[in-house]
């Protein structure tokens, strides 16, 4: 296990940065310079895009939506399942004829496919006109890697083995008005058999609480009302700390912190769901009652070869227990369809726990060999016409839970944080119950940040729609 005594919080490397953006700062001034960013994967990646973004705002660039308006392009990638690869591969091909057409024009793709070795490789070999490579554990290090791709004519490659140091106040341009993501761990000790995600980010590393809490105060200070913690298993926080002060304890801190109305995590692993951890959230008024709490699959066999270290009974074992602690709490969660060896019975077993559980929404996924994962390695793999089709029956099954889930809030009042304007309808705004519900409904945009009462008039799987419920 990590010690934080060994690891001492890098802020020498922080002033160094520092001293590169001001570089940076002088050298582009006054050419108008814009940036593009393109991220993949999970609210960890989308987090990471807003550091980047933040960085290159106090260098002087600006943002632009439109790729080929860009002085620099970005791709954060993500690599988790094999599509999000391919997409990548396509959309980085298709910039050769932008840096043709600008050579003067950066290009760079950094993130978690970055740190398999091979991957780079592969991108420096096939895409030699990308200017810049690197990956997640060295995100900090980014301005002095653009300075050194504008000085030269090869690409610029740096991938760190391992995780080093937490790294504190990197500039940080938030994209969301209302809600902010604030990172309190970095990587995963957990190893299960089909993810990727321990070897590209590494180890847990837990952020300091003092830094975390502060951060979280200039937050509420800065008009945000919701706060989401991420890591990738939020429930281990603090585990690597010599103090006694774990995920509940810092949950309760920020619980204080006046002008933050809502605080909620991702993602939770079973096994490390404490007791204490559930009082917390019981107790805690700002506390969203919704937990996201991936069961993966059904089947004890399969969750055994999984590596998920828990039995379908003692999973819903747990989820009764969170009930009973938080009668209306709302759970989401994520499912893996074909993982090797599944056959009709293991998967029939998924069926049942989904139905049992009643998730109020769910993530499901199709297995997806890794590359170095030990669930790759077998050889009895699922036919990929198989998977489909089970993720087709296990889709139906979860969207009429959804569905019915959601029908139960008809004609109730739920309290909604608003959060901005709805993407495609005008004069609709959108926002969300503490259970995690999407809600919209017609207001004005004075609204948005506040928290009203809305009385749900029709639902569908994935949102509801409602009504203001006026004050007289
Ligand atoms: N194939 C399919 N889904 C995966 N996930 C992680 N690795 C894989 C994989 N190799 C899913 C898990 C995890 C979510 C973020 O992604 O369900 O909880
Ligand atoms: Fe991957 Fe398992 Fe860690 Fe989640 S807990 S990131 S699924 S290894």
């Amino acid at each position: 296990m990590l010690n934080r005594e060994h690891m001492p919080v890098s802020s020498q490397d922080e002033g160094e940065q520092q001293l590169y953006i001001e570089d940076l700062k002088n050298r582009i001034y006054g050419k108008g310079l814009k940036y593009h960013i393109v991220t993949y994967g999970c609210q960890m990646n989308v987090h990471d895009s807003e550091k980047l973004a933040g960085m290159l705002s106090e260098i002087g660039y600006t943002e632009t939506g439109r790729q080929q308006d860009a002085d620099l392009i970005l791709f954060n990638t993500c690599c988790v399942r094999e599509n999000a690869e391919l997409r990548v591969y396509g959309n980085v091909g298709a910039l050769k004829s932008y840096k043709q057409a600008n050579p003067n024009r950066i290009i760079g793709i950094c993130g978690c496919m970055m740190q398999q070795s091979e991957v780079a490789d592969y991108i420096r070999q096939t895409f030699p006109f990308v200017d810049l490579i690197f990956g997640t554990h060295n995100l900090h290090r980014f301005p002095q890697l653009l300075l050194q791709a504008l000085d030269s004519n090869h690409t610029v490659v740096e991938i760190l083995d391992s995780e080093g140091a937490v790294v504190e106040h990197v500039p940080t341009k938030r994209t969301q008005g209302v809600s902010a993501w604030v990172t309190i761990m970095y990587g995963c000790n957990n190893f299960c058999s089909y993810c990727i995600v321990p070897h590209v980010r590494g180890r847990e590393r837990s952020r300091r609480p003092a830094d975390i809490l502060a951060e979280i105060q200039k937050l509420a200070e800065a008009g945000y009302k919701e706060i989401t913690l991420l890591g990738q298993n939020v429930n281990s926080y603090g585990k690597d700390m010599d103090e006694q002060y774990l995920f509940h304890n810092l949950l309760r801190d920020i619980n204080e912190i006046e002008g933050i109305q809502r605080i909620r995590f991702m993602t939770s692993h079973p096994k490390d769901l404490s007791d204490d951890l559930i009082r917390a959230m019981a107790e805690c008024k700002k506390v969203c009652k919704h937990l996201h709490l991936p069961v993966q699959a059904g089947s004890d066999r399969i969750l055994h070869a999984m590596n998920r270290k828990y039995s379908s009974k003692y999973y819903l074992d747990l989820v009764e227990k969170v009930r009973k602690a938080m009668p209306d709490i709302a759970l989401s969660t994520d499912i893996i369809v074909g993982f090797p060896g599944e056959n009709e019975e293991d998967f029939e077993a998924t069926l049942r726990i989904a139905k049992k559980v009643r998730y109020d929404s769910a993530f499901t996924f199709l297995y997806s060999p890794r590359k170095g994962t030990p669930a790759a390695k077998r050889r009895d793999q699922v036919p990929a016409e198989q998977k489909k089709q089970r993720l087709a029956r296990l889709n139906e099954l979860i969207n009429g839970i959804c569905m019915e889930k959601n029908q139960e809030h008809l004609g109730k009042i739920k309290e909604v944080l608003v959060e901005g304007p709805s993407k495609n309808r005008k004069d609709v705004l959108t926002g969300r119950t503490d259970t995690n519900k999407i809600v919209n409904f017609k207001g004005s945009p004075e609204l948005i940040g506040s928290l009203i009462m809305v009385r749900i008039t029709e639902a569908h799987s994935w949102s509801l729609e409602g009504e203001i419920v006026k004050n007289d």
